[in-house]
């Protein structure tokens, strides 16, 4: 090819290129800079209602900052696209001006609001009315203020349900309960409300209460947006699946309460002393190794029906499954200060630890899967019998006993029925671990030769 005709043909090439990127300039100028907002990175849907998610809750968070709501995002769906983001990556995405977090393909996008540093100031929900948004407040009854002594009637704001559009952010109110953890109420529309507000089947919160660890937080910018999340997203994440709480039946616990008043005498109160602290210390040691226990026995049936411990009980009882034991268990135990009392079974079956503080003993029971039920094991140590307590099969919630947040059987009347029969709700004082429970059954005897290993008495 001539010299001159590829001279030609590169200025050509410069001219249109250049003709191209003008064209570009002014395309950019004329539609993009004035449609304020973020491209799209991963497009799930179509580009305008995205842009009306992350129009939604930038103009939502530029009210919370003016009204000084101490929020943190707690939308599942965000946080999980952020916490499958490698950090490095994340860097550049947090930078740039995409919805790559916020628009989640989600109608919904839920925050979480720490109610205990926010003076309530309706101005806020003024505002965000002129905003454009329409409002949907739900309150319910502060349980902190429930007790034995007192049912509360006093209501307190439990959500905001703000909506853009077809968009909403919900504002979850998150309240310091007095075992140090942070709870939310559950969603409960009242007659009159709307019931077509917003997709309630959809909302991460308000099927039930829950209750969470205070999550460390941290500010960063998430598609373009100033906004706090929790440090440990995979951590808030995990308890998110688990935060369901009971609260306990003051109502019920109340009238049990006033046909069998409390044991007040000294070596009573005592006892309740000892069991709140060895309880915290159990916790504590359980929680460390990562171990999840609940509340078994007659210590489940004392937060069941009357909100505390039984007096009469003489013992702490836990459950937990086998397929979360760790030997080292022991050892911590005994690194809290108790002493190893007793240990039957071993790993495969029944076994049962128990341990001894003061004058109090821990009992730790380890329960075992199999299919639609589970069960622990019992063993009498003079004849080496076996004992089987079935149950049917349970999930686990959270409840609060002695200003502590423990688990339970989330299904407790079950639970309690399974071991104590249809009338759980009488005390019994005369209990015998062998036959009166309504769920044990015989399950024969150790082999000879191996109680040495398997009955271990200290
Ligand atoms: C985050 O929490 C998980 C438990 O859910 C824990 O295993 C992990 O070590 C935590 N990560 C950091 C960096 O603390």
């Amino acid at each position: 090819m001539p010299r001159v005709n590829r001279t030609a043909m590169l200025s050509l090439l410069i001219v249109s290129s250049s003709v191209f990127l003008l064209f570009q300039l002014y395309y950019y100028r004329k539609y993009v800079s004035k449609q304020p907002g973020p491209h799209i990175l991963n497009p799930g849907g179509p580009l305008s209602s995205s842009h009306s998610q992350w129009q939604a809750v930038k103009k939502f968070l530029a009210l919370a900052q003016h009204f000084r709501l101490p929020l943190f995002l707690a939308d599942t769906a965000a946080l999980s696209l952020l916490s499958q983001v490698a950090l490095r990556q994340r860097e550049r995405l947090l930078r740039e001006p995409h919805c790559s977090f916020l628009c989640t393909g989600r109608p919904i996008t839920s925050f979480a609001l720490h109610a205990n540093l926010w003076k309530y100031d309706p101005g806020f929900l003024m505002a965000a009315e002129q905003k454009g948004f329409e409002l949907l407040e739900l309150r319910g009854e502060d349980p902190r203020l429930a007790s034995l002594d007192t049912l509360s009637g006093e209501e307190i704001p439990l959500y905001f349900l703000l909506r853009f559009r077809s968009y909403i952010i919900q504002v979850v109110f998150l309240y310091e309960r007095s075992g140090n953890y942070l709870w939310h109420g559950a969603l409960r529309l009242k007659a009159h409300m709307d019931r077509s507000f917003a997709p309630f089947r959809l909302l991460d919160y308000g099927r039930h209460a829950g209750a969470y660890d205070r999550p460390e937080l941290i500010l960063t910018v998430l598609d373009g947006l100033d906004v706090r999340v929790p440090r440990n997203l995979t951590h808030f994440l995990d308890q998110q699946q688990h935060a369901h709480f009971l609260e306990c039946r003051y109502r019920d616990a109340r009238n049990f309460l006033q046909l069998y008043p409390d044991d007040s005498s000294a070596a009573a109160v005592d006892f309740r002393r000892k069991a709140k602290s060895l309880l915290h210390l159990t916790a504590q040691t359980l929680t460390s190794l990562e171990i999840p226990f609940w509340l078994s026995s007659g210590t489940c049936l004392g937060w069941f029906r009357q909100c505390s411990i039984i007096s009469y009980s003489r013992d702490v009882d836990i459950g937990i499954f086998i397929s979360d034991f760790r030997p080292d268990i022991i050892a911590a135990f005994r690194d809290a200060g108790l002493s190893l009392k007793h240990k039957f079974g071993k790993v495969k079956d029944s076994l049962e630890l128990s341990f001894q503080s003061d004058d109090i003993k821990l009992d730790i029971f380890f329960f075992y899967e199999d299919g639609d039920v589970v069960w622990n094991g019992g063993t009498q140590a003079k004849s080496g019998r076996k004992f089987k307590y079935v149950f049917p099969r349970f999930a686990l919630c959270w409840a609060e006993l002695l200003e502590l947040k423990v688990r339970v059987p989330c299904e407790t009347l079950d639970y309690v029925t399974a071991n104590y029969g249809a009338t759980w709700s009488i005390p019994v004082r005369s209990w015998d671990w062998k036959s009166s429970p309504s769920n044990v059954q015989e399950n024969g005897v150790w082999p000879v030769d191996e109680w040495p290993e398997l009955i271990q008495v200290y």
